[in-house]
């Protein structure tokens, strides 16, 4: 395809309306089907199994698919300008590469794969909690069949993984309890949920492609084979702590803290997935994201807020949030233990 719109074929709209998203009624595909809806410029059309318990956002038309039997997600991809792929991490390892073969099929030609994490650059840290290869490979996998991905590094989601239990920010809230890692002032880099889905709407709402060489505005092309960068806060255990206790009306004799050293967290969560206890895979990824000399963890250098136009938002704002997240958390667990 020619870079630029005044070389498309005749009926050509240089913008991207229909958009396909698996997980719609997920943890962040939720937030980022609502903020599609809300520019009210896309048809959003979910990929759901049949029977899935997953509410959908209002607005949004369903298309079931049976990850058995390919010719269902073709037909449910078929006219769509790009696929939006939030995929629960526990789903079969191959469920990813089944939708971006379907999406080939179906002549999608953009993807943004699953990810939502920490900078695809960081090579080290992605091989050390064992995401990056992923999700190199389901890019790579991409280009492979000629379509081309926009992926989203965001570092944690803040709201949900304060929300998350002792294994992510440390916080277990119905306990009063917090781990600390080492002496809890290495910041890491975090999106809220709704910056996220914000972020992908800007995206997705830009003209496609520049109308010609002398266009030099922002352009969904701009992101092709590349991060989108964001973040909320870039932020420590401490100042979390600070904040949750400003919202909760506690104070440091409410809780109970506890240290842990970052390294010996990680070698002990690690040590649990490769015995296949995944208990140990959220304390391994997050106490690495916490090293002490994790300032590459720290997206600010990177982050495209300002050419996106996305707000400043509230931490406490953002940690109330979090903290009404913390039931709903809990019962999606035992959903899937079940
Ligand atoms: N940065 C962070 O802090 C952070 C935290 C958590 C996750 N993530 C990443 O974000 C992405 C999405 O995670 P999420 O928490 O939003 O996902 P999720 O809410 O757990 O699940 C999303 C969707 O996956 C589908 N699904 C679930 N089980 C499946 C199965 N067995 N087979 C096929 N589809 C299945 C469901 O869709 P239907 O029921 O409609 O079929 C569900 O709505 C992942 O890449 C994950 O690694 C990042």
């Amino acid at each position: 395809m020619s870079k630029y719109a005044k070389n498309q074929s005749v009926g050509f709209k240089n913008d991207i309306e229909k958009v396909a998203i698996v997980g719609a009624g997920g943890t962040i595909g939720s937030h980022i089907s609502n903020a599609l809806l809300a520019t009210g410029r896309h048809t959003v059309t979910a990929l759901s199994r049949e029977g899935s318990g997953n509410k959908l956002p209002e607005g949004v038309r369903v298309a079931f698919v049976d990850y058995d039997d390919e010719a269902t997600i073709v037909a449910a991809l078929k006219g769509q300008q790009f696929l939006i792929i939030t995929m629960a991490p526990t789903a079969p390892r191959d469920t990813h590469s089944k939708l971006v073969q379907a999406a080939a099929k179906a002549g999608v030609p953009y993807i943004m794969p699953n990810g939502y994490g920490a900078d695809i650059d960081n090579i080290q840290l992605g091989e050390d909690t064992l995401l990056g290869p992923i999700a190199k490979a389901n890019r790579d996998e991409i280009e492979r069949l000629g379509m081309q991905w926009i992926t989203v590094c965001c570092g944690f989601w803040y709201d949900y993984s304060l929300a998350g239990g002792d294994a992510r920010f440390g916080f277990d809230f119905d306990k009063r309890t917090l781990t600390i890692y080492d002496d809890g002032n290495t910041k890491t880099s975090t999106s809220t949920l709704s910056q996220v889905g914000r972020a992908v709407a800007k995206v997705l709402s830009l003209n496609e492609l520049p109308e010609d060489e002398n266009d030099k505005s922002l352009t969904l092309s701009t992101f092709l084979n590349k991060g989108v960068y964001l973040k909320s806060f870039v932020i420590s255990q401490n100042d979390m702590f600070e904040s949750v206790k400003r919202v909760t009306g506690t104070t440091d004799a409410d809780w109970t803290i506890s240290h842990e050293e970052s390294k010996k967290r990680y070698e002990g969560g690690l040590a649990q997935v490769k015995v296949g206890n995944m208990a140990g895979f959220s304390k391994m990824l997050y106490a690495r994201a916490f090293y002490p000399d994790a300032s590459s963890n720290d997206l600010s250098a990177k982050a495209q807020n300002e050419l996106l136009g996305l707000p400043d938002e509230s931490l406490d704002e953002s940690t109330k949030v979090g903290i009404d997240l913390v039931k709903e958390l809990q019962l999606r667990v035992e959903r899937m233990a079940a």
